[in-house]
């Protein structure tokens, strides 16, 4: 019978439903690299203040590495006593190597699925953000593709002013430009080194944290070991970060199935990307952008799990703190998933050009440049709003047609008939940040600048 780590306080053993709820290892030996890392850096530090002997912290290190080798080629043994990645990792390295049984000095399992964790964080996350920008160019490529097309635009999902396809496009990529600098922020949060906190209080030895800190490649060390073991907030960032990312592609996911569908008819799928129907033959389904839809459900499930989690604990660790790694994990894999997939439906898109121009070429959608127009012959805008609007309601009558009806009017007449070429409106639009296509081709090269900027955040 394999030992528990506290089996000196105990006459008997743990029972199977103990293991069962207990155990953490289905889950948190993902993490082995980082578990490995964190007890190299230990040992480095343990030498470093005298506590290993030279000979002692190059042979664990080398048992260490040998450990991290079975686990990278599958030969790695778990034994049922190993109850999570770190139990199963020291228990390993000290058959490998007796000196191993003094690894643990200074150290808990408390510090160490901290630190753990808080690496395992900020490489995912950062690799998550770097899929965002990939997405990002995604954008940048169809609104480049399609530099003349333009769309109704909507409020209240009503058509309300055309505007330029690339402009929508690059809508979308703003936000993500946001869940970027979010997700480096997080990253950014996440960059302090709990391990030398101990179980809660530090140590008793001459354990330098700081040495540890800078091994593991940390911005800085913990100030308070009582917090240092007990925070989690970089893991509700962290849900938060990637619930807003999954929201946004919710709403993009959104759009996608509404444009494809035979009412709007503004896109094509590709059929890689998408799904036919069991029965009905003539169907194509945009599930992609469906399950877009439906993982950010998931996402935000998982950040109200864990707030709920960390809501009224008393410091410092308590074992419900274990909770924080399969909603980060599942998070992280679904953003991970939904971004590769819904990127590849956004690049393989064609756009039906002509339709969306057809419905932004409705008259109504000039309304507002009619307005504008009587503005700028001195009328103040609420009168021409009014003026405008009776045209309308006299033309959705079926007294004339709009353009007649703007044609034979005293302040308007064939100058402002002219509003209604086609694309006339959407291109014509002028100040900054705005729809039409002098506007969005600065915009274009500010995104595609900010795209750049972001990735030497992300470090290339
Ligand atoms: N498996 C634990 C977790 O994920 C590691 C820390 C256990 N600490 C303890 N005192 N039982 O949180």
């Amino acid at each position: 019978m394999a030992k528990t780590l506290w089996h000196g306080r105990f006459e008997g053993g743990p029972t199977e439903a103990l293991q069962a709820l207990n155990d953490s290892l289905p889950f948190d030996r993902r993490m082995y690299r980082e578990d490995i890392a964190g007890s190299q850096a230990h040992v480095s530090m343990l030498a470093s203040v005298g506590l290993l002997s030279e000979a002692e912290r190059d042979a664990i290190a080398i048992a260490l590495d040998r450990v991290r080798a079975e686990m990278d080629d599958g030969t790695f043994v778990f034994v049922p006593s190993d109850e999570d990645i770190h139990t199963a990792v020291e228990r390993r390295t000290t058959e490998l190597e007796p000196a191993g049984a003094k690894l643990h000095t200074g150290r808990s399992r408390n510090d160490q699925v901290a630190t753990d964790l808080r690496l395992w964080t900020k490489a995912e996350l950062r690799g998550v953000a770097a899929l965002v920008l990939r997405f990002q160019r995604t954008l940048l490529a169809q609104a480049d593709a399609h530099p003349d097309a333009y769309l109704p635009g909507y409020t209240h999902l009503q058509q309300a002013m055309p505007v330029m396809l690339a402009h929508h496009l690059l809508a979308h990529g703003w936000a993500l430009s946001r869940d970027v600098d979010r997700i480096i922020e997080t990253v950014r949060r996440a960059d302090v080194s709990p391990l030398g906190a101990g179980a809660l209080a530090g140590s008793s030895l001459p354990l330098d944290p700081d040495h540890t800190a800078a091994a593991l490649g940390f911005a800085a060390r913990f100030e308070n070991s009582l917090d240092a073991v007990s925070d989690r907030d970089f893991v509700a960032d962290s849900l938060y970060s990637l619930a807003m990312l999954g929201i946004h592609l919710s709403r993009m996911g959104e759009e996608l199935i509404l444009w494809a569908s035979q009412e709007f008819g503004f896109i094509g799928l590709d059929d890689g990307f998408s799904t036919g129907s069991s029965m009905m033959p003539q169907k194509k389904n945009p599930d992609i952008a469906e399950l877009a839809r439906g993982k950010a459900g998931r996402l935000v499930g998982h950040l109200a799990g864990l707030l709920t989690t960390l809501k009224g604990l008393p410091l410092t660790y308590n074992k419900d703190l274990q909770e924080d790694k399969e909603p980060l994990f599942d998070a992280v894999d679904t953003v991970r998933l939904t971004l590769l997939a819904l990127g590849g439906m956004v690049s393989t898109l064609t756009f039906h050009t002509d339709t969306m121009a057809a419905g932004a070429d409705s008259p109504y959608s000039v309304a507002t440049d009619l307005a504008e127009y009587l503005v700028r012959s001195g009328m103040p805008f609420r009168a021409a709003h009014a003026v405008v609007g009776e045209l309308v309601r006299r033309a959705l009558s079926g007294e004339a047609s709009l353009p007649d009806l703007v044609a034979g009017h005293d302040g308007l007449g064939p100058d402002a008939v002219a509003l209604f070429e086609p694309g006339r409106s959407a291109r014509g639009r002028t100040t900054p940040g705005s729809g039409g296509a002098a506007p969005v081709a600065v915009q274009r090269d500010r995104f595609a600048a900010r795209l750049d900027t972001d990735e030497l955040r992300l470090g290339g």
